[in-house]
């Protein structure tokens, strides 16, 4: 189903957010917002804010925000054209009958009609499954344990052996070459045609945090290779940013994630109870996947296989959670190789007991540290000290640190003096190590990185808040010297309404945006109140410098891109802009 953005706008301009939520939490007046507790993070002091002249909320303390639409797929778990049916009954708004109409269909956005290929392909490989020869897959999944009732919940199916199928089925659904092509679900060869890239495979549907389908992975049936394939990369499949299962597992309850390395260990673990396991794409775990994380938990347990591969695997998780303030402990699963493994030989009980006895993350680092030396070998046990004694100092308060040392100590039996030495004899050292100069250069960068973010982003704040200022910065700057890509998106937007409507309404900018992140980002981005203490002056003041700094980092940037790909046209229109640069801005009074 589909709505077009005027139907959209009608629905979110006929429901004020401010009675919408006050239906389901208490709002009190603060100033010219409505305050109260966050219904999505647990609080004893109110940090969510509701707006009504932006018609906008979001939470001070775990970030969350949106607008209307957002706020009741949140609370509710609505999909979005459930927001709109409930809203438009609500505010007695008819909605029209089916927009299926080719017309529609043209201005549908690319995203959605590639959200749509994807449900549509989930729901041919689901029954294709039953089918024959899709029994083949269905027997697969049942002689691996999963009940009917867990088939059903991840979507589980089968891509046939001929090739051609899916493309048949969509093309007969109405989608064109074009976004079909952009679906990645298809190979588009000039000599052969167009083929279906996964076929004679079990198919396991990939669905992002709102359930929505974005991606598959399919199994090969028995040997071959490679054992999975994946969707590639589309608009709406970004492999680093999203998990398996967290659609389930984000409504766990639970204060943990089980972080698992495949597909089949995931929907294992739920089927024994455990729903708050995730698994990354078949990609390495990222930082993204960790700040994904991070909004719905602060521990995870890791559950990668128990080969040197999954401990290898797990050495490089633990410090991306570690950045994104998670905390994380490692299960063993020895004697067997994964969770999947594990539950069918000894069942969910004993699993809960590993859960309770998983090794912090930092013993787990040690331990695999102790295995690559003999300790037999006095001149090897000796070497081991000195990098147990180096990684200690990754605890930069001494209280901890202290506690670490001592408990190191006991366990691999040196005296705690020796090793506490040791330890402030390399904290001490002159000079710092590769990793210490690494990671200060690496804290600077961002640190630069997340200035002109943050100027970039005070900017557009700005220029919605008091969008007269659109009309000052016209012709110095453009939504092109907002160089941050998503601020780069809303900046376009918001010079866009401006442009044909002369004012900004930030509430509907959000309508644009599909992915929650992206919603309490760009809600932040438009909640944010600004510098309240300055008087006039201080504020012209602050304004052309922050105008000044964003568009001078837009022009080196171009320098800089220019003097890369050699285009001297570009560069010499980088350095005109940079000569007058001054002029400019002060003709504009900035
Ligand atoms: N994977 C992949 N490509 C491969 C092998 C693995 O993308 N050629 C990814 C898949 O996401 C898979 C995960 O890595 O789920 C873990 O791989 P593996 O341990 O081999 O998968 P299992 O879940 O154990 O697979 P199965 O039990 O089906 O044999
Ligand atoms: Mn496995």
């Amino acid at each position: 189903m589909y709505y077009s953005d005027e139907v959209v706008e009608e629905v979110r301009s006929g429901s004020d957010i401010v009675d919408v939520i006050g239906t389901y939490i208490k709002l009190q007046k603060k100033g010219s917002n409505y305050m109260g507790l966050c219904p999505f993070h647990g609080e004893k002091t109110p940090s969510f804010s509701v707006s009504g002249s932006r018609q906008m909320y979001h939470c001070f303390g775990c970030g969350v925000g949106g607008n209307v639409f957002t706020f009741l797929m949140e609370y509710e778990n609505f999909s979005f054209p459930e927001a709109i049916q409930h809203l438009a009954d609500r505010a007695g708004i008819k909605l029209p009958e089916q927009e299926f109409t080719p017309e529609a269909k043209r201005k549908a956005d690319r995203r959605m009609r590639l959200f749509d290929i994807n449900k549509e392909a989930a729901k041919f490989y689901y029954v294709r499954m039953k089918k024959d020869p899709g029994q083949t897959a269905y027997g697969y999944f049942k002689k691996r344990g999963l009940s009917d009732e867990t088939i059903t919940k991840f979507g589980l199916g089968y891509s046939d052996k001929g090739g051609r199928e899916l493309y048949g089925y969509l093309k007969s659904q109405g989608f064109d070459d074009d976004i079909l092509k952009e679906s990645g679900l298809f190979t588009f060869d000039e000599k052969r045609g167009v083929y279906d890239k996964f076929w004679n495979r079990a198919m396991f549907p990939i669905m992002d945090g709102n359930s929505k389908v974005i991606g598959f992975g399919g199994r090969v049936m028995g040997d071959g290779e490679p054992k999975y394939l994946n969707s590639p990369e589309t608009p709406i499949f970004d492999k680093s940013r999203n998990l398996y299962a967290l659609n389930y597992a984000r409504q766990s309850r639970k204060s943990y994630f089980l972080l698992c390395e495949g597909y089949m260990d995931v929907i294992s673990l739920h089927q024994a109870g455990f729903t708050n396991a995730v698994a990354s794409l078949g990609t390495a775990f990222t930082g993204l996947q960790a700040n994904l994380i991070a909004r719905y938990v602060k521990e995870v347990y890791i559950t990668y296989d128990s080969d040197g591969a999954g401990q290898k695997a797990a050495l490089r998780a633990i410090p991306i959670l570690r950045a994104a303030g998670i905390s994380a402990k490692v299960i063993n699963m020895k004697p067997y190789k994964d969770p999947d493994e594990f539950i069918k030989a000894l069942g969910a009980e004993e699993y809960e007991k590993r859960i309770q006895s998983a090794r912090n993350s930092f013993y787990f680092e040690i331990d695999v540290l102790k295995s690559e030396f003999d300790f037999s070998d006095p001149e090897q046990k000796t070497k081991f000290f000195r990098e147990t004694a180096k990684k200690l100092l990754q605890f930069t308060e001494e209280l901890e640190r202290r506690t670490y040392t001592e408990a190191i100590a006991k366990e691999y039996q040196i005296s705690f003096d020796m090793l506490n030495r040791l330890v402030n004899q390399y904290g001490s050292a002159e000079m710092p190590t590769e990793e210490k100069k690494d990671s200060y250069t690496e804290r600077k960068k961002q640190k630069q990185e997340s200035g002109l973010n943050t100027s970039q982003k005070l900017l557009l704040t700005w220029l919605t808040t008091e969008p007269a200022l659109l009309g000052k910065v016209k012709g110095i700057l453009t939504a092109e010297d907002f160089t941050d890509e998503f601020y780069y998106g809303a900046a376009k937007e918001v010079f866009e309404q401006y442009e044909k409507e002369g004012t900004v309404t930030p509430a509907r900018i959000l309508n644009r945006y599909e992915t929650k992140e992206e919603q309490a980002k760009a809600a932040e981005l438009f909640q944010t109140t600004l510098l309240g203490d300055l008087d006039e002056m201080q504020k012209a003041k602050a304004f052309a410098e922050t105008v000044r700094k964003v568009k001078q980092s837009s022009i080196e940037m171009r320098m800089g891109r220019a003097a890369e790909t050699g285009d001297l046209e570009a560069m010499q229109k980088a350095i005109a802009e940079q000569a007058s640069l001054n002029t400019t801005l002060q003709k504009a009074g900035l």
